[in-house]
């Protein structure tokens, strides 16, 4: 199976070149599922359901959110009804939304897709170990499922690094979202999952993680309130990575970066 992995999509210039890139995407990389973590699609925070909605269109299979999730209230109704729009499975108990979707592809293979959060420097959470271990009880990967892909959200490598430790073997990718800088620490794990701590963003680089930079540096070395931070709006890179798995085993044979557009260097898989 062939996985393209988006990270975070921030603000307009985000939301633009991911709706006019990605049909290309799929069509040169053969896609076979693509997964688009959005939740700073609005304006840094959030996702609307109109511009979800426009993802879909686009092409996402499957559109995942993250420590934004709930910023655009709209999102509430909208994910209890969209089953491919998740949200991190480690929120407490009746929280709308789910965690997981299990995707049927065109052609009937099924691929689940899953979302964790961290807990290192973010908002305390239930367990995403134990949470992440309890949504894959239901599943056999290479048999009722023939490949899983986890979007774990958090800020700290060790915490990446060590969940995708975890579930080596289990799950055909782990990629981390939520630092909007792509990583260079893409592998395949001893076990045969694949593995890349960030995914970076789909955002403008010239900016404080796809925020102003003005605004966002005032920030730090001021330390007094400032101006509001919106999303900075040039040309965006497209961040995200390449996966193929093996449909017997569910695991991975090749994980590469991808990054086109804007100002980042530049990475494409040949096939
Ligand atoms: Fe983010
Ligand atoms: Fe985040």
């Amino acid at each position: 199976m062939r996985i393209l992995f988006l990270g975070d999509v921030v603000g307009r210039t985000g939301r633009d070149t991911v709706a006019a890139r990605l049909p290309g995407l799929r069509q040169d990389l053969r896609v076979d599922l693509a997964v688009v973590n959005a939740e700073n699609a609005s304006h840094g925070f959030g996702l609307a359901p109109d511009m979800a909605k426009a993802l879909f269109a686009a092409g996402a299979d499957v559109v995942t959110l993250g420590n934004h999730a709930w910023d655009r209230k709209e999102v509430i109704p909208y994910i209890a009804e969209t089953p491919r729009l998740i949200r991190p499975l480690n929120f407490p108990p009746g929280t709308p939304g789910s965690g997981s979707i299990l995707a049927t592809l065109q052609d009937g293979r099924k691929a689940l897709v899953l979302q964790a959060m961290g807990r290192l420097f973010m908002d305390s959470l239930d367990c995403p170990f134990r949470g992440t271990a309890d949504t894959l009880s239901k599943y056999r990967l290479g048999a009722s499922v023939q490949a899983i892909v986890a979007d774990f959200h958090a800020e700290a490598s060790s915490e990446k690094m060590a969940y995708a430790h975890t579930f080596d073997s289990q799950v055909s990718a782990v990629i981390g979202t939520h630092t909007h800088c792509p990583s260079a620490d893409a592998q395949i794990l001893p076990g045969g999952t694949a593995f890349q701590s960030d995914a970076g963003m789909c955002g403008d680089y010239d900016s404080v993680i796809g925020m102003v930079k003005e605004g966002a540096t005032l920030r730090f070395w001021r330390k007094m309130p400032g101006e509001k931070l919106g999303p900075a709006e040039g040309e965006a890179t497209i961040c995200g990575v390449f996966i193929e798995t093996d449909d017997t085993t569910g695991l991975a044979r090749r994980i590469e970066p991808v990054r086109t557009g804007g100002r980042l260097s530049q990475a494409m898989p040949a096939l």
